[in-house]
């Protein structure tokens, strides 16, 4: 008996080692054959010099993972690149509309076709991990990064990137969503300390990133310079691996961004992140610290393992690793095609008086502004591309329409004599600035603005704003404000067309929001064309000319002033040991940042989010509830049938926009949010289409910081189904919520700063 016993019990001793070596994963295996630098050169980049184990090389790469060689391990390095407009590496590749370009076509099918399509580039170039999308939240229009990001709204930047990662990383390639969290400004980045409340933290600056990780798995997040409430985001444990890995069940692996968190000045800095869950120390060049923090005990080999095994776990699916042999030729004539179409989609009609737009191609068009010329396909800094060419406004006008020659040599001439370029080391083709120019100084160009308003049909004035990395913008003329320059050509061109009885459209290729108070009154129509990429001009053309029914809708809103903006009061910060650079940063406005702060607070604007014109016009009916479930908690859903018909005649496309009015019981609530989105198709006049709407209880949820709950209020909550956040002539659904329902429980931490309460920093009230 005893035997038996004996023999079932190493039976099942049996069974279980050899389920365990069978289940092992193949980095448990690499792990056990790597010395203790072996593991630490892992986890921090090699800086400038040559990766370990580099195989195929490829130029101009923003970083690399070190590979490992010894007798028994041959793990090739991997290669990391930019970025959010396309893959930016020395070689040719395509410049793709920017983010907030392709976040206004609130297309998210579209998002991922071109992210498909970017990921491709990155895989045929040689690339492991595409450094994108960028996340962050339009706070304030003054951002220097703001070209980059999505929205001012949470909901779209998560669905939007979402789409991206998907798209990139369905090429067996990596994408790294950043900078997490709370990065909205530029100003003294690598040390500004973020005063957020967890509130705010959770509603508004972490829920577009917790999307885009639940729905879409990214290989890797990138951590952001910034400090958040007195600590280096990289070096919080609570954001890093209590709400990123614990919480919201990421498995991939985090990268700092680029020297950030003091890394050279604390040589503890690089054993901070790694125990705090940033894997990865990037560009590198640390390795010497992470041994000194282990020998003196800081930093457990046991942290070390961790953070190893989650490179590792990603490191097995990339192209290096799996000798894939690159082609360096992705299929860069159908990008071309797709990104030209996808700018064309995002585009925004702000004004069209008088159906000033489209114009008939055999219009004979003057064109005025050197933007024209001095065309911005994105910004600069990492989000740059090194496109081979740039399609200038000018060049996709004159394609279609019969444009003034004297004018078009005129500015031609005067951009050549005066344009003075901006350094930027990976632009293929330099990014110039030029001064506008002036009528009342200049004979030529004001006589020539005399005879083309009698012999041309209608106006097109130009306006282009440049942003980048590492600067924020200033509410000053030349940058937010028009310059005079600027300000007379609207003036003038405006006067003498209207004198003729014809129309003047302006072209708006900026970066983000600028003044349309001062101006927009002049002109009939306006089209903010923000920065197309590389087929910017041919965008622009396909809209003016009506070949594309322009269909986007902003994503973020265009205040009256830069003064109404709620986080105009402490952008970009409080210098508090006047060196010149702002010390920390207070989101004073909590939750009602853009349409949220706007709506609840009764600030008119000139353009409000989710707004855009069309050619044609669309009407919105027989809104329902279809399903509710939410009393289920975290799995309950509200479930809502709309239909869009297109009353006009020019087939277009609309963006149905859902935003919801809960009741305040505790909580204070902004007037509206945005809970879900979605395009039509391209309707035919007479055509509708209809449409579901699921929103998750998650989604509707309101997080109490006194509690740590998702919450859902008991009250009533109005449902508005509508084309832009200006909800004043949408009749709501209503429904009711009887007890309050908790939809999620979360962890006690994102605690404040010790010395501060919420009330010391929500200051919006006062
Ligand atoms: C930027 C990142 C970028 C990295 C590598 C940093 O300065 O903030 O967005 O991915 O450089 O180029």
């Amino acid at each position: 008996m005893r035997n038996n016993f004996t023999t079932i019990f190493f039976l099942i001793l049996l069974t279980v080692f050899s389920c365990n070596a069978q289940g092992s994963r193949v980095e448990d295996q690499y792990l056990s054959k790597l010395t203790l630098m072996e593991k630490l050169s892992i986890l921090t980049g090699p800086g400038n010099y040559q990766p370990i184990n580099l195989k195929k090389p490829v130029s101009g790469v923003a970083g690399y993972i070190n590979g490992v060689l010894n007798q028994d391990l041959d793990l090739p390095a991997l290669k990391l690149a930019d970025g959010p407009a396309g893959v930016r590496i020395a070689q040719y590749t395509t410049a793709w509309p920017v983010g907030t370009l392709l976040a206004s076509t609130w297309d998210t099918e579209l998002v991922l076709e071109v992210g498909k399509a970017i990921g491709q580039e990155a895989k045929e170039f040689g690339i492991d991990f595409l450094l994108a999308p960028g996340m962050n939240i339009q706070r304030n229009p003054l951002a220097g990064r703001n070209f980059e990001y999505y929205s001012e709204d949470p909901l779209l930047t998560g669905k939007i990137g979402a789409s991206m990662v998907t798209g990139v990383q369905s090429n067996g390639i990596g994408s790294t969503i950043k900078h997490f969290v709370a990065n909205e400004s530029e100003t003294n980045r690598n040390y500004l300390n973020v005063v957020s409340d967890p509130r705010t933290l959770r509603e508004i600056y972490l829920r577009g990133f917790k999307i885009a990780i639940q729905e879409a798995k990214p290989w890797a997040v990138m951590s952001s310079y910034n400090l958040l409430n007195g600590t280096y985001v990289n070096q919080r444990k609570d954001v890093l691996t209590e709400i990123l890995r614990n919480e919201w069940g990421f498995s991939g692996l985090v990268m700092s961004d680029w020297y950030a968190g003091n890394v050279y000045g604390d040589p503890d800095s690089a054993a901070k992140q790694i125990k705090a869950g940033n894997d990865l120390i990037m560009p590198g060049l640390v390795i010497d610290h992470l041994r000194d923090s282990y020998e003196k005990g800081f930093l457990t080999e046991d942290e070390i393992d961790k953070s190893v095994l989650r490179i590792l776990n990603k490191a097995i699916k990339t192209p290096s690793y799996n000798s894939y042999n690159f082609s360096n030729k992705p299929e860069l004539e159908i990008h071309t095609k797709l990104a030209r179409r996808a700018g064309a989609e995002g585009m925004i009609l702000l004004k069209n008086d008088g159906f000033s737009l489209p114009l008939d191609s055999e219009s004979k068009v003057a064109i005025f502004g050197v933007a024209q010329n001095a065309t911005y396909k994105g910004g600069t800094g990492s989000g740059n591309v090194n496109s081979e060419y740039v399609i200038d406004i000018i060049t996709g006008l004159s394609n279609r329409f019969r444009v003034n020659p004297e004018l078009k040599t005129f500015y031609r001439n005067y951009f050549d004599s005066n344009k003075t370029s901006r350094p930027d080391p990976f632009a293929s083709i330099p990014i110039y600035s030029v001064d506008e120019a002036s009528f009342s100084k200049n004979k030529t160009l004001y006589n020539l603005l005399e005879e083309s308003a009698v012999s041309d049909d209608s106006a097109i004035i130009t306006i282009s704003r440049q942003a980048g990395e590492g600067q924020d913008r200033q509410n000053i003329r030349g940058e937010y404000l028009l310059n005079e320059n600027e300000l007379e050509m609207i003036i003038m061109v405006s006067k003498a067309f209207k004198e003729q009885n014809k129309k003047v459209s302006v072209i708006l290729n900026i970066d983000g929001v600028i003044d349309t108070t001062q101006w927009s009154g002049s002109v009939d129509s306006i089209l903010l064309a923000y920065m197309g990429g590389q087929e910017t001009g041919n965008q622009i053309a396909d809209i003016i000319s009506g070949d594309v029914n322009p269909s986007g809708k902003l994503t973020q809103t265009f205040p009256k002033k830069y003064d109404d903006v709620p986080s105009a009061k402490t952008f970009p910060g409080v210098d508090v040991n006047k060196d010149g650079d702002p010390d920390y940063i207070i989101n004073n406005e909590g939750i009602y940042i853009g349409y949220r702060y706007y709506t609840t607070f009764d600030k008119e604007v000139s353009y409000p989010f989710g707004f855009g014109l069309s050619y044609t016009t669309f009407d919105i009916s027989g809104s329902k509830i279809v399903k509710n479930t939410l009393e289920g908690g975290e799995s309950g859903l509200i479930s809502i049938l709309t239909n869009v018909i297109n009353t006009g005649e020019i087939p277009g496309k609309e963006v149905t926009q859902v935003y919801i009015k809960s009741p305040e019981v505790k909580l204070d609530k902004p007037v509206i949010e945005l809970k879900s989105f979605k395009k039509t198709k391209l309707l035919k006049g007479g055509d509708s289409e209809d449409l579901i709407f699921e929103i998750p209880a998650m989604d509707m949820a309101s997080f109490d910081m006194d509690r740590n709950l998702w919450i859902l209020e008991p009250g009533e909550y109005s449902i508005y189904i509508t084309s832009s956040s200006d909800i004043s002539k949408t009749v709501p659904i209503i429904f009711s919520i009887k007890k309050e329902i908790i939809v999620n429980e979360a962890g006690d931490i994102l605690s404040l700063q010790e010395d501060l309460k919420p009330s010391d920093i929500l200051s919006i009230f006062k």
